[in-house]
């Protein structure tokens, strides 16, 4: 047991899938797993462990909403669990116009516009946060092999949802970022302190360049070429 975790030592496989949300905890592991079991239950963040179709050991963990609950999670999976590679699993904003809803962005790096950095001296200096290449480069080749729409570069793990500055965005999307969401950064750092691996991969559910809206089935279609994504990430790296 860990401070936010009630699994017991072994019970997570070497790689952790991580969605925000408990409910596509849960999905996940009911749509891509077999023989999966509840391991954590702490806070309603249900996690999951089980096997793919192959029998590669696989898990499912919530990080809930923001770099504060990703790091816990991950900190805890980690160094407390002895797992070697999370995959973030999310959805984001778009800030570019040749990205579509349903894309998937694939981060290679992430921003951030939170304190994390405080937590360290660094006086004035930055970490850049980096997606590990082996899990991104399988990444790239299971979307291309699929057909899949994917993007790949910098995301903004930001700490505010509802931004006070309305075009601070535009910003970011100047320099290159491609989307937005709140995690990315959180996993990556927690990764690099740990010594371990880290990937986020997220489809783009709304962008700040159009008004469009995804229904409910091209939602569930694009979440499903995402998890595809993932799962080859997961195979090629027990491999
Ligand atoms: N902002 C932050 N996080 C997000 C967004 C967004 O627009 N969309 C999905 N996750």
């Amino acid at each position: 047991m860990s401070i936010h975790i009630n699994a017991k030592p072994g019970d997570f496989a070497k790689v952790v899938l991580m969605p925000g949300d408990p409910r596509r905890a849960e999905w996940i592991a009911k749509t891509f797993f077999k023989n999966y079991r509840l391991v954590n239950d702490v806070r309603g963040m249900t996690a999951y462990t089980g096997e793919l179709e192959d029998g590669t050991p696989v898990s499912v963990f919530p990080s809930g909403m923001g770099i504060p609950s990703i790091g816990i999670y991950a900190h805890e999976l980690y160094n407390e669990y002895g797992v070697e590679l999370i995959i973030r699993v999310g959805t984001c904003g778009a800030y570019q116009e040749g990205i579509d809803l349903k894309d998937i962005i694939i981060g290679q790096g992430a921003c951030c516009d939170t304190a994390i950095l405080n937590s360290y001296n660094f006086q004035n200096a930055t970490y850049s946060a980096i997606a590990d290449y082996d899990a991104l480069v399988s990444s790239v080749e299971a979307a291309k092999a699929r057909g899949y729409r994917y993007h790949v570069g910098n995301m903004l793990s930001s700490n505010v949802f509802y931004n006070g500055d309305p075009n601070i965005w535009k910003k970011w999307a100047a320099m290159g970022v491609k989307g937005v969401e709140m995690e990315a950064y959180g996993l990556y750092w927690a990764a690099a302190e740990a010594n371990k691996k880290a990937l986020a991969i997220c489809s783009v559910s709304d962008s700040f360049c159009f008004t469009k809206i995804l229904s409910q089935m091209e939602r569930q279609e694009s979440l499903n070429n995402m998890i595809e994504v993932a799962l080859q990430v997961v195979r090629d790296f027990n491999k």
